[in-house]
């Protein structure tokens, strides 16, 4: 029988975990609809315990989301399995997956448990969630550094307690490849009841092993890999998606290996993920880094002009790397607009697409040809909005190389507020100055990133900044043909979305 590896996406919870990214309802939801067009098995939706936030953020992807199982994280504890319940029991496919630290470092340190009472925990966790659905995961955490007769111990009895899936994760990214598969191997001889459970793993990747580990733990069993789009999770991040699919589609003919994955939709869900979190992708990224297909060596072009694989290995077409055709014009209506956006992937409601529409007519008139990034990054921009108590209505600025001066007028809460500062740090820093005199926030600009959504002249500009405020991080997006304006719009959208969260 043909052997198939289920992708277990993380990108919502530990790929949230990342520093500084903070990721709202909406855009939570609209990553989990990229991911079931991906087509992986399982979206690990969020932790519903850990604030209102995620809890509501499982819920409505949840309720809203076909196709995939969706799993929500719980400690092994049963107020965080009733939450993660009460989140998921609205999905079609949801399955609780819980977990407890195994290692001997964390067991004493961080649980204060001995291994007995932490088997004890571990076992009625499991029970607890199949109380509520047949789909129970548990996790050892920090499995890698634990004793592996104690895993497999603990793995025995959760699977008799009724886990259909047994998780093995590097927590702390310590493993090396042929030691990590050795443990996959250990655990699948060992453990009398495993094939009554799939075998999953988790790895991080702060040695940059991540991916290989997963690898060679497939090699040695594991059928199920817990991975993120772009890698990106707590520190050096998770297990790269779109470079385990690309290796067991590229290496077929050593892994024989399937995924139900639709690699068409890579290429499109790396770059949502990557905008949406405000974390850039390195341009020598595997797979879906800015210079993955680029050839810059004379020799290299000229071999792929003669035969492509000569020095490629994958064809761009494969992950769905299209062209940036132009698309749509300044005088695109209506219907052309929502038919495009249909095409790439967009279904809209009568309310979204009014919304949308103005704003793309915004754009233009000032951009004339409008391509395919553009509207996707029109429509990024739109899932990032939240309602405004705070607009901008006018905005000036004079600059020179020694002073920077920002009048504005912003609509607070339905009244007209005019203000005007001064800076030398330059005309963004002087925008942000008079929006922090109308709002009275005290808000901390951690981190502000200026990025060109196309080429050329009359290019859409994208900002997108950080905002911190009572030791929460906000982020905030805008985009406009003017750079200045863009700026003074992405300061704006993670203001509102201070006031929305009422941090
Ligand atoms: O890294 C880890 O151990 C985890 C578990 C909760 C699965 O993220
Ligand atoms: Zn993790």
């Amino acid at each position: 029988m043909k052997m198939g590896i289920k992708i277990f996406d993380t990108t919502l919870r530990d790929g949230e975990q990342s520093p500084g990214v903070s990721l709202s309802v909406k855009e939570k939801l609209e990553i989990a609809k990229q991911l079931a067009k991906l087509k992986v098995d399982v979206i690990e939706a969020g932790f519903p315990i850990a604030s209102p936030g995620d809890f509501e953020a499982v819920r409505s992807i949840a309720q809203e989301i076909e196709g995939p199982v969706i799993a929500g994280l719980a400690r092994a504890t049963k107020k965080d399995i009733d939450r993660a319940w009460e989140a998921l029991k609205v999905a079609t496919k949801p399955r609780i997956h819980t977990f407890i630290a195994t290692s001997e470092v964390h067991m004493k340190y961080k649980l204060k448990a001995s291994p007995k009472e932490v088997l004890d925990r571990a076992v009625k966790a499991v029970k607890w969630a199949k109380s509520y659905t047949n789909d129970v995961e548990f996790s050892a955490e920090d499995a890698f550094r634990s004793d592996k007769d104690f895993l497999c111990e603990i793995f025995e009895a959760v699977i008799d307690a009724g886990a259909t899936t047994i998780n093995i994760p590097d927590t702390v990214g310590y493993a090396t490849p042929v030691e990590f598969g050795g443990l996959i191997g250990y655990i699948k001889k060992n453990v009398p009841n495993i094939d009554k459970a799939v075998i999953s793993v988790h790895c991080h990747n702060d040695l940059g092993l991540a991916v290989a580990n997963s690898l060679a733990a497939i090699e040695n069993g594991a059928q199920q890999i817990e991975c993120a789009v772009n890698g990106i999770g707590e520190r050096a991040g998770n297990t790269a998606l779109e470079e385990v699919a690309l290796t067991l589609n590229t290496r077929y003919d050593y892994f024989d290996i399937d995924t139900d994955l639709n690699l068409k939709e890579i290429a499109k869900t790396s770059r949502l993920v990557s905008h949406l979190t405000g974390m850039d992708i390195q341009p020598n990224k595997a797979v879906v880094g800015k210079n993955a297909f680029a050839h810059e060596s004379g020799i290299h072009q000229d071999g792929v002009i003669k035969e492509r694989t000569t020095y490629e290995i994958m064809d761009a077409t494969t992950i769905g790397l299209k062209e940036n055709k132009i698309v749509l014009g300044k005088h695109s209506g209506r219907h052309a607009f929502k038919e495009k956006l249909k095409e790439l992937g967009y279904q809209l409601a009568q309310e979204e697409l009014d919304s949308a529409f103005k704003r793309f007519k915004e754009v233009a008139d000032k951009k004339k040809e409008i391509s395919s990034f553009d509207l996707e990054a029109i429509m990024e921009d739109e899932i990032s909005q939240v309602p405004e108590l705070y607009q901008i209505k006018l905005l000036q600025v004079t600059s020179s190389a020694d002073i920077a001066t920002a009048t504005m007028q912003m609509v607070v809460d339905g009244k007209v507020v005019n203000e005007s500062a001064c800076s030398e740090g330059g005309p963004v820093d002087a925008i942000y100055d008079t929006m922090n005199r109308i709002t009275g926030l005290d808000c901390k600009l951690v981190n502000y990133k200026i990025d060109s959504v196309t080429e050329g002249k009359d290019a859409l500009g994208e900002v997108i900044v950080k905002l911190e405020h009572n030791g929460e991080l906000f982020i905030g997006r805008g985009i406009s043909t003017d750079v200045i304006e863009a700026s003074a719009k992405a300061y704006n959208n993670a203001i509102n979305k201070i006031l929305a969260s009422g941090n």
